[in-house]
């Protein structure tokens, strides 16, 4: 069974509640876009693209709430809802991306009952188009890998952080689909160990090998000729090649670095912002709970400070390769990823 994260059924929105894998499948429904947010908010769904469509999906809950029958008191309840979701997470570039796009369809609509119709088949359209930006991800990235590889992630840029198929893990499975034979290491991304839950979980369910390491080995593993690449997805990705993406990604950069193994991100045009620099991007901060303790299990002191940012930034000299749909952006990438949306 192919893993469907997000979905819109019969005008609702369904999906995985993360936050009970790998112990429980279990799809959770929401017809109100305010519960969309806080699925958002409390990674019910998380992953940069997953987040962008399911933002897409909110606002077509909120076209549907909405009672209004004048064009300005639709478009003001969606300005509101888009509010509410956007301020949900703040480093994840494809959420606003998400929330735009929805928003520019709605201002085109002349009608309420067409702003209705065409903000619900945009949504379905954007969530339909992450999977083929995946697959074409999948097929650009496998040329870089050689049979017997064996290619480290970090975090969860898989099926379940986007509609379906994955960014990284797009990769590692278009790469194994092209007759490769590969190998997995995957981190365990504490805090919240989307590694150890979400993709040792979904490489299992496609049997594709992984083995997991806790996110301190990765030296050990680089060190002792373990690993022959590693590919990672991004939250947000600037003109000048920075990559902002789950917290730890810049060690294993730099260590891949130390190492000269070849660091690869893998993400598609809407995870790019042109606009910003670096020191714009806001890093989520997250609650101390995440660090004190593991699931229920307390495992520090009471009271004890906390520092807990949910994402890094990896500057562009230690990555090898951005890959998108549009093709490998290389360094230096101010010239390549201009080109990656001309070619668009
Ligand atoms: O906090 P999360 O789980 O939403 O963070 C997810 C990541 O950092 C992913 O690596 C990123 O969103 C890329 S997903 C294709």
């Amino acid at each position: 069974m192919e893993l469907r994260t997000v979905e819109w059924k019969n005008d609702s929105v369904v999906m995985i509640d993360q936050t009970k894998l790998p112990n429980e499948l279990v799809f959770v429904k929401y017809t109100d876009f305010n519960d969309v947010a806080t699925a958002i908010r409390t990674l019910v769904v998380r992953g940069a693209p997953a987040i962008g469509v399911s933002g897409a999906f909110g606002m077509a809950l909120a076209v549907l709430q909405s009672s209004s029958e004048t064009l300005e008191g639709l478009l003001s309840d969606l300005k509101n809802a888009k509010k509410i979701l956007f301020e949900t997470r703040p480093t994840a570039v494809n959420l606003s991306w998400g929330l735009e796009t929805i928003m520019k369809v709605a201002k085109q609509g002349k009608t309420v009952s067409e702003i209705r119709n065409t903000v619900i088949a945009k949504a379905k359209q954007m969530a339909e188009e992450d999977i083929n930006t995946n697959k074409k991800i999948g097929k650009n990235g496998a040329e870089l890998f050689q049979d017997d590889d064996t290619i480290m992630t970090h975090c969860n840029a898989g099926a379940l952080a986007t509609v379906g198929y994955g960014t990284a893990l797009g990769v590692i499975r278009a790469t194994k689909e092209s007759g490769k034979n590969i190998k997995v290491i995957a981190t365990e991304t504490r805090p919240v160990q989307q590694g150890s839950r979400l993709t040792a979980f979904e490489l299992k369910h496609d049997n594709i090998d992984v083995s997991l390491i806790p996110d301190t080995a990765v030296g050990y593993t680089m060190a002792n000729g373990l690993v022959n690449g590693v590919v990672v997805g991004a939250d947000r990705i600037l003109q000048t090649g920075h990559v902002f993406n789950k917290i730890g990604t810049y060690q294993v950069a730099t260590m891949a670095k130390q190492h000269n193994i070849p660091f690869y991100v893998a993400a598609p045009l809407s995870t790019f912002d042109l606009e910003s620099r670096p020191e714009d991007v806001i890093i989520e901060q997250r609650k101390p709970s995440e660090v004190t303790g593991i699931g229920d299990k307390k495992t520090a002191p009471d009271g004890i400070d906390v520092i807990n940012p949910a994402f890094d930034m990896t500057p562009p000299g230690l990555i090898s390769g951005i890959i998108t749909e549009n093709g490998i952006a290389k360094p230096p990438y101010e010239d390549s990823i201009k080109k990656l949306f001309k070619a668009n």
